[in-house]
């Protein structure tokens, strides 16, 4: 009895202990541990004003400068403890000689925190975000941001400035290549999917890394596509289709947000106290750091609402700014701000504070050191497995436009390729933008890609043709007497890679240079033809379409772009990536978008001469390619559409099946139409989709589950609530080709 008594007792102490112990690393609300927010308070007793205002500057290392103006002066100024953070710093050895200087040779040593914009890969390269998103498989897109995560923290960094969440609806802004398209719903998804792979379950693992929501906030809605333009878009805009990828990312726990360079509505986003105070904290709750962009600061005097960068210092303080990027301003000037009693100290504590409270979320108290492993970057970076995954996304992330008359896959029994174009063997492009510490030397070419699948089975031979973008047209003949020599011709056309990225808008987003006068010569040699396009935004493609009978999307790959293409182009991969961005006819048609509104005069195409209608005199209001467009080398049919509601749930059913020659993956997408609302709703808005492999001859029943909830959205005084009535609910293969019902939700 009194055995069992004393067992009893010592599992009850054991669990309580255990409670106890949890209990003490139970975190506070900013998500850090009583110990840690009592290292912070002590610190901040200890630190003299410039010290904190030290920890509030970022400066880029001399290695990949990503803007205008670099401080030299950056190693000195962390030995004398005058900053907080470093970017475009990595490696091993060059993270640990700077990060010495702050842990040795700085008063207090605090550790420096090192960011990098690992936007699409580290040293692996994973196609370009837009692309990944085309790819619709969230699980692969954590991954990729997984393994990012993982090469980029073996290399001394802990600190992204991705996931770029920038909604976007024009294609002539480059930047479209950094996000993931024009939805906003989807923009969510992938949004999470991006923070939960870097941050990983916890930031104190040394594979972890800090992500950064950015631009906060609708920098995807430049004025006329040009970069860093005006935006003025209406308050319902902003909260119905751009903020919310941003508060996605905030409610995974995004450890850091970025200002964007653009104004709304008159207020630059790093002076506009609403946006970094009103909005991200108080209604968001918020509780990591916010970083500008590159010398946005600065940048607020010629915005014109600034006098000089002191009072650009001041306003963006004021406004909610704890990181000032490479603009020097905080350093300069908040100490005399201070003084002048123009900025708080009060305001200067919480900005540290948060910056302090990122660091030891890292662990970066515990060991400075912890993202600094050899071991870890000789065996991680570029590690087999992360090239076999890179290659499976990229060919995850094509798109297959066109293929009539199955022209692709390639014939098993051909036995010359002939590769033609300016982007067949292009190393360097392959990449395309923000491509990080990857090498181009070590992307795989679609020659390669070929070459290395059809070893000693198929010749690959190779013309340039032309330049991606000149008028140069001298190399027509060669590519016409190499094409004439092949079973098949694979054109590799496109933008290069730094025609799309921050700094690149198009005025036009044709094929550029005399790629379509080539594409032309090579139709006329009769042989078979496919076109494989490499770009990092839509592009209006019409006077290709007209030529090619298959155009194969490819966007930009990174590394293992020509193995995963060549998989696509042999057959081995069934392509199932649909895009996430419309593809319009021609440039006037700019910005078109799927979940556009009704108007008041719609056009139908039944009356397709009708005047007074919304519409072009000289193109149809169709897109040359909708959003969630993307063909299969198999065929689905959809059916057996059925809507349930009841209470709070909708049920949706539909039955979709392979009735092609081969296995495939389909996304089948659900869209719903508010019919009659307080304010004016879309014709129609993504609200889920499910990506599912479908074997040849099979037919899949696929559930969809909605609430209530998935019919809100905001009204005028931006409140966001569901309305009574009908809805219609679409489920197809892409935007546009759909079957529906009407359901009634009362
Ligand atoms: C400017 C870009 O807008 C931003 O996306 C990037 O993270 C920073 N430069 C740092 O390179």
């Amino acid at each position: 009895m009194l055995k069992i008594f004393q067992t009893r007792t010592i599992i009850f102490l054991l669990f309580t202990m255990a409670t106890l112990a949890l209990k003490s690393q139970t975190p506070t609300n900013s998500g850090i541990s009583p110990a840690d927010k009592s290292k912070i308070d002590n610190l901040l007793k200890t630190m003299t004003l410039d010290e904190k205002i030290g920890q509030l500057s970022l400066f880029t290392s001399d290695w990949d400068v990503t803007g205008p103006t670099l401080n030299s002066n950056y190693k000195n100024l962390i030995k004398e403890g005058k900053v907080g953070a470093i970017f475009n710093a990595y490696t091993v050895d060059y993270v640990r000689e700077l990060q010495k200087l702050a842990v040795e040779e700085s008063r207090l040593k605090i550790p420096l925190i090192f960011g990098y914009d690992v936007i699409h890969g580290h040293r692996t390269i994973f196609p370009i975000p837009l692309a990944s998103a085309c790819s619709w498989n969230l699980a692969a897109i954590e991954q990729s941001e997984r393994i990012a995560a993982c090469e980029a923290s073996a290399e001394g960094i802990n600190w992204t400035f991705a996931p770029m969440v920038d909604i976007a609806r024009d294609p002539r802004w480059g930047r479209v290549a950094e996000g993931a398209g024009e939805d906003t719903w989807l923009g969510c998804r992938i949004a999470e999917a991006r923070v939960k792979g870097f941050q990983g379950l916890n930031l104190k693992d040394n594979n972890t890394i800090l992500a950064c929501a950015k631009h906060f906030a609708a920098y995807g809605a430049a004025q006329s596509g040009r970069d860093y333009h005006t935006v003025d878009i209406s308050q319902l805009s902003l909260y119905e289709w751009y903020l919310p990828p941003y508060k996605a990312c905030i409610d995974a726990g995004v450890g850091s947000v970025m200002t964007s360079f653009n104004e709304i509505a008159g207020i630059p986003s790093t002076s506009n106290k609403w946006l970094l105070t009103d909005l991200v904290r108080k209604d968001w709750g918020f509780k990591g750091f916010v970083v500008t962009d590159y010398t946005s600061i600065n940048e607020l005097v010629n915005h014109g609402v600034a006098r000089d960068n002191k009072d650009a210092a001041m306003l963006s303080l004021n406004a909610g700014v704890d990181m000032d990027m490479q603009g020097s301003t905080f350093l300069d000037y908040l100490s005399d701000l201070l003084k002048e009693k123009k900025v708080t100290i009060e305001a200067i504590d919480n900005a540290v504070r948060v910056i302090l409270e990122a660091k030891a979320k890292l662990g970066l108290f515990e060991d400075p050191y912890r993202y600094c492993n050899k071991e870890r970057q000789e065996k991680e970076i570029m590690a087999t497995e992360n090239l076999a995954f890179a290659r499976k996304l990229v060919s995850e992330s094509c798109v297959l436009l066109k293929n009539d008359k199955q022209t692709l896959p390639i014939p098993a029994d051909v036995k010359t390729i002939a590769v033609i174009g300016p982007l067949g063997d292009s190393k360097k492009d392959m990449l395309g933008n923000w491509s990080a510490a990857g090498q181009w030397e070590k992307c795989v070419t679609l020659v390669e890609g070929l070459k290395n699948k059809l070893k000693g089975k198929v010749e690959i031979i190779f013309e340039q043709g032309c330049n991606a973008n000149d008028e140069n047209r001298s190399g027509f003949a060669a590519a016409v007497k190499l094409a004439e020599k092949a079973d098949f011709v694979i054109l590799a056309l496109g933008e290069n890679g730094w025609m799309s990225g921050e700094a690149s808008s198009r005025s036009s987003i044709d094929l550029p240079g005399v790629q379509n006068e080539l594409t032309a010569e090579i139709m006329k040699t009769g042989k078979p033809v496919a076109v494989v396009l490499f770009n990092g935004r839509p592009l209006a493609i019409t006077k290709l379409h007209s030529l090619a009978p298959a155009i194969l999307e490819t966007w930009f790959g990174g590394t293992e772009a020509g193995n995963g293409i060549a998989d696509v182009l042999m057959g081995d991969v069934n392509p199932s990536g649909k895009l996430t961005m419309t593809f319009p006819q021609n440039l006037g048609q700019i910005p078109i978008f799927y979940n556009a509104k009704n108007t008041g005069r719609p056009y139908r195409t039944t009356d397709p001469n009708a005047k007074y209608v919304s519409r072009y005199l000289d193109v149809s209001n169709d897109p040359l390619f909708p959003f969630g467009y993307g063909l299969s080398y198999t065929k689905f049919s959809y059916s057996g559409l059925e809507t349930k509601v009841d209470g709070n749930k909708i049920q949706i059913t539909i039955k979709v099946a392979n009735t092609g020659i081969r296995d495939g993956e389909e996304v089948v997408q659900l869209y719903i139409q508010d019919k009659v609302g307080s304010i004016t709703r879309p014709v129609k808005e993504l609200k889920g989709f499910q990506k599912v492999l479908i074997k040849k001859g099979e037919t899949k029943t696929l559930v969809f589950n909605l609430t209530l909830d998935d019919l809100a959205f905001y009204h005028p005084d931006l409140k966001k609530f569901w309305e009574p009535g009908e809805f219609v609910v679409y489920v197809g293969t892409n935007s546009a080709e759909t079957i529906s019902k009407t359901i009634k939700v009362l």
